[in-house]
């Protein structure tokens, strides 16, 4: 198995850590635009094989992309990141060409790939993937609402006391501060709903620090929050070559599920060797299906941004 990580900054590199420590393919390619980079980067992974005692190979590439020939998986992290301050939604302009350009030279050499987008504005950028490629939907796979997710069972955990491992919660819709949202009536504790554990209040604090999650570590760090995006990344790679078929939250093409077509969104979708398989219906409340209605109607505008690029 090869996958291929265009992007080599923080997010990429960490995806391209967590996929070698965990053996998940035989080659791993890190791509990036930036002379030696990538390579450096590789480099170093490498030096680290032996101390973790993996055997996948790290190849580094400035722009090359005869190097990720035969990808089986490729997960797009270029382009800018979000400065403090930023939302994800600024970075439209940039993003968008380097992304389509990115997606037109990964087929090249790797014609049956399945995408995994990271770039954000993530959900406007894994629509244009789709559209920019014209490849079978199930093949372009948004990350954003897999990180989110496990974003919100963080925050949970902290009110609750408990392992975050204990928890199952899912965050639906755009992978905006403002569009995301935590299903906080579906989260529960090996079972139990968590809301009987937490008050109005806490659940109210909790669904907000979930939302702006990433703008808290870009406040904190500088540049994009790094380590939890590129561990999402990571997790879909795995459950892809592994054919695992887990249950994530990502960004995929809809067609009349949950009420909307022409959208790519975040919904409860299995993962497997196929890319994204099957989207699971949650049964949304009226005040969930309200908000899903309203994170589409923001993503949809912000997808009309590209018409006029
Ligand atoms: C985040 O939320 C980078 O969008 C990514 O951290």
């Amino acid at each position: 198995m090869k996958v291929t990580v265009v992007g080599a900054g923080a997010v990429g590199a960490t995806c391209a850590d967590n996929i070698a420590r965990k053996e998940l393919c035989s080659e791993l390619v890190l791509l990036d635009i930036k002379e030696g980079i990538a390579e450096g980067k590789a480099q170093d992974m490498m030096q680290t094989a032996t101390l973790l005692g993996f055997d996948t190979k790290i190849v580094g590439s400035t722009n090359d992309y005869t190097k990720t020939a035969n990808s089986d998986v490729v997960v797009i992290t270029s382009g800018l990141p979000r400065k403090p301050g930023m939302t994800r939604e600024e970075l439209i302009g940039v993003n968008a060409g380097i992304v389509k350009g990115v997606c037109e030279n990964i087929l090249k050499h790797s014609p049956n790939a399945i995408i995994i987008v990271i770039s954000n504005p993530m959900d406007t950028m894994t629509y244009l993937a789709l559209k920019s490629t014209g490849l079978p939907k199930n093949r372009i796979i948004g990350m954003g609402g897999t990180l989110d997710s496990s974003r919100f069972k963080y925050q949970l955990s902290q009110h609750l006391g408990c392992s975050p491992s204990d928890l199952n919660a899912v965050v639906v819709g755009g992978h905006g501060d403002t569009t995301m949202i935590p299903l906080i009536s579906k989260a529960t504790w090996n079972s139990v709903p968590v809301t009987k554990f937490l008050s109005a209040e806490q659940q109210e604090k909790i669904v907000k620090d979930t939302m702006v999650g990433g703008a808290t570590l870009t406040a904190l760090i500088g540049t994009s929050a790094w380590y939890a995006p590129g561990a999402a990344g990571a997790a879909l790679v795995e459950s892809i070559l592994r054919d695992e078929k887990k249950l994530f939250t990502c960004c995929v093409a809809l067609d009349g599920e949950y009420g909307q077509k022409d959208i790519c969104l975040g919904v409860p979708v299995t993962i497997g060797r196929s890319g994204w398989e099957k989207i699971i219906d949650f049964d949304l409340n009226a005040e969930e299906k309200a908000a899903f209605e309203k994170s589409a109607a923001a993503v949809k505008s912000m997808n009309d941004v590209l018409a006029t690029l």
